[in-house]
């Protein structure tokens, strides 16, 4: 039988490329936009949940303005929050598993290299209301949440930080890494997970793709900013070893 996949947040830019990748894989797609499904009006979200009856959602739609939510606290709260919270109830409903995308931002980059259980230290307003959000997806059964983040291909800057960490990639590796997670998604019991590449500087990630690049320094002038977000993705990478051909069912 097809697998069909609802898509939140369709539109955005991961919802863009993985669009591309379900349109061109065996999955049947139902792609929303807030135009389509407001997740922050319950029976619109009920409405579309219920009627395209998914084998899974995917969950991407939320407000991601990490500076302007400092100053736009309600919109994000309402749109992250109480818009995931509807998603998962209605998801409940009908007991189809949803994947939330969730962000390296629930730590609070002083330690680099954190593992899915380790403690979340927020820092700001839009980190909060993503870690609030994973607890709607906690108390659901079906619900499992991805910890990850993602650049696009530009990068507008003359430099990039030699002195800063993360275990983010470029949109489409990690595009291709959701496609292998969502392809396996049967065999895989993680509640939490922490989808990214190895732990690497922003410049070494910025130099794959622009090789004209500088190097930067944050830390001599800005030394209480935080410094290390990377991920531990150890649990992922063992889960891959663990799939059976995953390469060959990608479908990316
Ligand atoms: N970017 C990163 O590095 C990163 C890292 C970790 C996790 N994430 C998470 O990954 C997901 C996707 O991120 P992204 O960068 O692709 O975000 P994005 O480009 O900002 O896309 C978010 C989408 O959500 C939609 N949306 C906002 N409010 C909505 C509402 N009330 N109802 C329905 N749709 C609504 C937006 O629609 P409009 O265009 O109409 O506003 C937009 O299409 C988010 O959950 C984000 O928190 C991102």
């Amino acid at each position: 039988m097809q697998r069909r996949i609802l898509l939140t947040g369709a539109n955005g830019r991961m919802g863009t490329e993985m669009m591309r990748r379900l349109n061109s894989s065996s999955w049947s797609v139902t792609p929303t936009t807030r135009q389509t499904m407001d997740i922050c009006n319950f029976e619109d979200v009920d409405q579309q949940i219920s009627e395209s009856d998914p084998s899974l959602v995917l969950h991407l739609a939320a407000y991601t303005n990490v500076s302007k939510s400092e100053t736009e606290k309600n919109i994000c709260w309402q749109t992250n929050v109480i818009g995931t919270r509807h998603v998962m109830r209605a998801a409940q409903k009908k007991s189809i598993p949803v994947v939330y995308v969730s962000t390296d931002y629930v730590f609070d980059g002083k330690q680099g290299l954190y593992k899915e259980d380790d403690c979340p230290n927020p820092t700001g307003f839009y980190a909060i209301s993503k870690l609030v959000a994973e607890e709607a997806a906690m108390s659901v059964d079906k619900a499992r949440i991805i910890r990850t983040s993602f650049i696009g291909s530009e990068w507008n800057f003359k430099a990039a930080y030699v002195d800063k960490f993360t275990s983010a990639d470029y949109i489409d590796v990690i595009g291709k890494e959701l496609m292998i997670y969502l392809n396996n998604i049967d065999q895989i019991d993680e509640k939490i997970l922490h989808v990214a590449t190895q732990r690497k500087s922003i410049y070494d990630l910025v130099i794959v793709r622009h090789k004209n690049i500088e190097r930067g320094f944050q830390n001599s002038n800005l030394s209480s900013q935080p410094i290390d977000f990377s991920l531990d993705t150890s649990q992922w990478e063992s889960v891959k070893l663990r799939l059976n051909d995953f390469e060959k069912i990608e479908g990316s």
